[in-house]
């Protein structure tokens, strides 16, 4: 059965392009992004895991650690991420799972055979610190991902943790955000002092509580 959001994230070891890995040991009580790509040496898959090696210091602000896969050998990983490094203008520090024999793929159902027999879709996990799947995102081998929206579901995960409150269509770091509807109107001056607004009864908004 395939995950599904809240569920826990399971564990595993691998081989990855910096060694055998223990997925809980890895992530370390931290946020995780887990992703798969088709195939190594590859262009769009390219193009992402260079994105993310320069989104490196993004992901280390919001204590997240990035593991990426595909069901290709570690020898060629470590070939691959020379041809990103230069191509992308970057430098791939994260690990590549070598998920040669499908272990970890067919864990998180990444490989979904009417898309293709063999190769790993463009699945996405972010995982939180108690290892409870927060996000699944599926998206087909000729579509990059867009690494902003990952960090910006990030940002909001992490927000509406700690705050009364949830996000609103397109929301970014920074701007408003909704009061949870379990708030009373009336108790969210106590709650957040820096104002609202009551749009509908049901829409009240409020600057974003932490910044
Ligand atoms: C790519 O990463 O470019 C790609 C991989 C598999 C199918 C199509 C494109």
């Amino acid at each position: 059965m395939s995950l599904r959001l809240g569920d826990k994230a399971p564990n595993f070891t691998a081989q990855t392009s910096i060694g055998e890995i223990d997925f809980y040991d890895f992530i370390d009580g931290k946020w995780a992004v887990l992703y798969s790509h088709p195939a190594d040496f590859t262009p769009v898959c390219t193009t992402e895991l260079g994105r993310t090696a320069q989104l490196d210091e993004e992901f280390k602000k919001r204590d997240v650690k990035v593991l990426a896969l595909s069901v290709d050998s570690v020898e060629g990983h470590l070939g691959w991420i020379k041809d990103i490094n230069e191509t992308q203008n970057t430098n791939v520090q994260f690990p590549i799972i070598a998920d040669e024999d499908r272990k970890v793929a067919e864990l998180y159902d990444m490989i979904h055979p009417n898309a293709s027999a063999t190769a790993t879709v463009r699945s996405v996990f972010i995982i939180d610190p108690d290892k409870k799947v927060r996000l699944i995102l599926t998206y087909p081998a000729s579509t990059g991902r867009n690494f902003a929206e990952i960090l910006r579901v990030i940002d909001s995960l992490q927000l509406t943790d700690n705050y009364s409150v949830a996000t609103p269509v397109d929301w970014e770091h920074g701007q408003d955000v909704i009061v949870s509807p379990a708030i009373k109107t009336e108790d969210i001056p106590g709650k957040f002092p820096k104002g609202h607004k009551e749009i509908k009864p049901y829409l009240r908004t409020t600057p974003q509580p932490n910044v």
